[in-house]
């Protein structure tokens, strides 16, 4: 599947946040716990350098709790990062957050010395609620659609503690195919930048290897199934996607994936750990040829 990045909206976001990092303690990178790998921006690894990083799974609300454990162990293993998994409507778990911190940089967050802590992370993984919840105002715009424009902020939160919001947008690291696909799924790819079928077809046939009992729950189709295409045909006749006398498969796309960013399905995971599923539907990919070693 074809994704369209804009590399001028990157470049741009990317230039402003060095330009600022100096005046940054630690970075909060946020992530969607549903899917912690292709949701990360790894150009933020490097800009940060030395600085400590906390790593939010945010939206855990929508992401399977035993696969986010395991997402947790994996991140608080690596030098620098401290992971935390939350979603932004436990408020009382967000407030912990100017704590953990400061236990990241002790010398900060006494009187004169906030804590001064970079928000970051790709469109729609929950920046702005984070922000507004962590403010207790509403101060950056929250949004249904990815890659809405912000201004830089520089934000009190608390007495000792101060946000500085990503200046401009960073988008998903160049991943495979299929964190591209996963991404889309979640809903972090603007709607006009992909093909709903094809991005549902690739849903319906993860939702089968790995979560076939509340895809079977929710549809009432064949959780044995191994052929997403006749699943989501199945589904579209159920919810009677039908247009001029035939089935239709975009709207059976569009009400599988809006269910399944609503949490509809249950609480799903996207990826795992060092646990990649393959897309049946892809064709396989063609032999390499050898190179030939034309100076021999
Ligand atoms: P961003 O700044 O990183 O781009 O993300 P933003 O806060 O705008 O959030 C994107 C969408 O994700 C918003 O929904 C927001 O409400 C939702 N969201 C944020 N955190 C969580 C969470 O922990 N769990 C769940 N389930 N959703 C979360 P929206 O419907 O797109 O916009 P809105 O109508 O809520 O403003």
């Amino acid at each position: 599947m074809q994704i369209h990045w804009y590399p001028g909206h990157m470049h741009k976001a990317q230039r402003k946040i060095r330009e600022i990092i100096h005046q940054v303690d630690v970075m909060i990178e946020v992530l969607d716990a549903r899917l912690p790998l292709a949701s990360r921006n790894s150009l933020l690894e490097e800009i940060r350098g030395d600085k400590p990083c906390l790593m939010i799974l945010n939206k855990t609300d929508l992401a399977d709790a035993s696969v986010t454990k395991k997402w947790l162990a994996w991140y608080n293993q690596q030098s620098g990062i401290t992971a935390y998994a939350t979603h932004t409507g436990e408020r009382r778990r967000l407030q912990d957050i100017p704590q953990l911190c400061k236990d990241m940089v002790p010398r900060r967050g006494i009187p004169g010395k906030p804590v001064r802590a970079l928000i970051a992370g790709i469109p729609n993984v929950g920046k702005s609620t984070l922000i507004n919840a962590l403010a207790g105002r509403k101060v950056a715009n929250t949004g249904n659609e990815p890659a809405v424009t912000k201004n830089q902020q520089k934000v009190a939160a608390g007495k000792y503690f101060q946000l500085l919001d990503t200046p401009g947008i960073m988008q998903p690291s160049p991943g495979d195919v299929l964190a591209g696909y996963r991404l889309a799924t979640s809903g972090a790819i603007r709607a006009t930048a992909m093909e709903f079928e094809e991005v549902a077809l690739f849903a319906v046939d993860y939702l089968l290897q790995r979560y076939s009992g509340a895809l079977a729950k929710r549809y009432q189709v064949d959780e044995a199934s191994d052929d997403a295409s006749l699943v989501l045909a199945e589904i579209a006749q159920r919810r009677g996607c039908i247009r001029d006398g035939d089935i239709d498969l975009h709207k059976a796309s569009e009400i599988v994936l809006n269910e399944l960013r609503a949490g509809k399905l249950g609480r799903i995971s996207l990826e795992e750990p060092n646990r990649q599923l393959p897309y049946r539907l892809l064709p396989p990919e063609e032999p390499t040829e050898p190179e030939s070693d034309e100076s021999a």
